[in-house]
């Protein structure tokens, strides 16, 4: 591959602190994870945080420290992930998947209001690419209509919207630290929750449901503790925590690099405004970009947006699709059992979006070769008025049985 869909760069300052750690003589959950708590609750400007094992994990206990569970709906995107909609299914809840906001991606705030019922008990919303949902809206139709607030910011830690950073918009927001994200654990996630009251609930629930961590009771040379609940193994290590810490603390300029790149692709791509939409850049928000999506303009296409992807590859660039709608995957489209055509806007999403290599390390010239591609590939097959929407169709279809490759999600 000329260019990767994503590289991982481990500097030196990430092998210090794991080595740091691995001398210490302490690898589980302790002092280290307690740092990488402070750093996202500094980073956020408030709120409680929990580190976990991962996001998934955090959605899950979200979901029942706010007490959802069987009987209660909780209106989410089919536009993710499939880890947002497994966790309602963990706690017996019933996901009803709301449309997107076809510019944006992200939940659409009136498509969320026409799905509240009277068993409506929480939305997720899901911050994609890394771009904060309308959280103005859909804060106030939750205040409005008393719903539990979690937002899914898996790709979203250190964006702002409208004035406040992520961290402060829902009852709960769960980050993730998985391996393609900004600030990685290798595997890991962290909730930053709005009351203390959801946050003890959340750390006991995320270690067997005991009421004292191996950790506080080594400090007091106390064998004793009590299961107060049944509860999970969802507790990150400290050799974990301590990658997550390193590339806490360079944050900024993480993001700013990602930034960078992001700026480049729309410069490098803007010649091919009638071919491709860029992704949206909306007034008062910051984005964290943990994606580059692009979406084809699939009228002025001879080709799908499947065999886009297969010529990018030709030209030597790794792309990925995000997302396959959920309702899509086999052990969700038994269960969700979503109507053909009653999601629109997810439906065409999908058929159109192509994520281009995005990572802090990707140079100028990595972003120039992409740009050529995409440009080659326009060369040869695009036309000017010719509909294609039925090819992007079938591809979508076909995509329905097949396995996300590894690294993708
Ligand atoms: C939107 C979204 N939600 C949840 C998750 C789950 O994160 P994790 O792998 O940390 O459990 C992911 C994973 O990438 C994601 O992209």
């Amino acid at each position: 591959m000329k260019v990767p869909f994503f590289k991982l760069t481990i500097d030196r300052a990430d092998r210090r602190e794991i080595t740091k750690t691995l001398d210490s003589g302490w690898l589980t959950t302790g002092p280290r994870c307690a740092e990488l708590e402070t750093l996202v609750h500094n980073q956020a400007g408030a709120g409680h945080p929990v580190a976990l094992s991962s996001a998934t994990a955090g959605l899950h206990l979200a979901l029942l420290a706010l007490d959802v569970g069987p009987g209660d709906e909780v209106i989410t995107t089919g536009f993710t992930f499939s880890a947002t909609v497994a966790a309602i299914l963990y706690v017996g809840a019933t996901p009803v998947l709301a449309d997107i906001d076809p510019e944006t991606l992200n939940l659409d705030p009136e498509c969320v209001r026409q799905k509240i019922t009277g068993k409506t008990k929480a939305v997720i919303s899901v911050d994609i690419a890394g771009l904060p949902c309308d959280y103005r809206a859909l804060g106030a139709l939750c205040r409005k209509h008393k719903l539990k607030l979690i937002c899914d910011a898996a790709h979203s830690l250190g964006a702002e919207a409208q004035g406040k950073t992520v961290g402060n918009f829902g009852d709960v927001t769960v980050f993730s630290f998985y391996s393609t994200k900004t600030v990685t654990t290798a595997e890991g996630g962290l909730a930053l929750c709005r009351s203390r009251k959801t946050a003890d609930r959340i750390r006991r629930l995320s270690l067997h449901g005991m009421d004292r961590t191996t950790f506080s009771r080594d400090k007091k040379s106390d064998w004793r503790y009590d299961v107060t609940e049944l509860g999970f193994k969802y507790n990150l290590s400290d050799l974990s925590a301590a990658l997550g810490v390193a590339r806490m603390k360079r944050l900024d300029s993480l993001l700013s690099s990602r930034a960078q790149a992001a700026g480049r692709y729309d410069l490098a791509l803007e010649p091919l405004a009638d071919l491709i939409d860029l992704p949206p850049r909306p007034y008062q928000f910051f984005q964290a970009w943990h994606l580059y999506i692009i979406k084809l303009k699939t009228k002025r296409w001879r080709i799908s947006r499947d065999t886009f992807i297969s010529e990018m590859k030709r030209q030597g660039i790794g792309t990925g699709v995000h997302y396959i709608p959920v309702y899509h995957l086999s052990a969700f489209a038994r269960i969700l059992k979503v109507k053909p055509g009653s999601l629109p806007h997810t439906e065409r999403a999908f058929s159109h979006v192509v994520s281009l290599p995005l990572y802090p390390e990707l140079k100028a010239a990595d972003i120039k070769i992409v740009a050529s591609a995409v440009s080659e590939v326009a060369r040869r097959f695009a036309s000017a008025g010719q509909d294609t929407e039925q090819g992007a169709k079938e591809d979508a279809l076909k995509m329905v049985d097949k396995p996300l490759p590894p690294g993708q999600h």
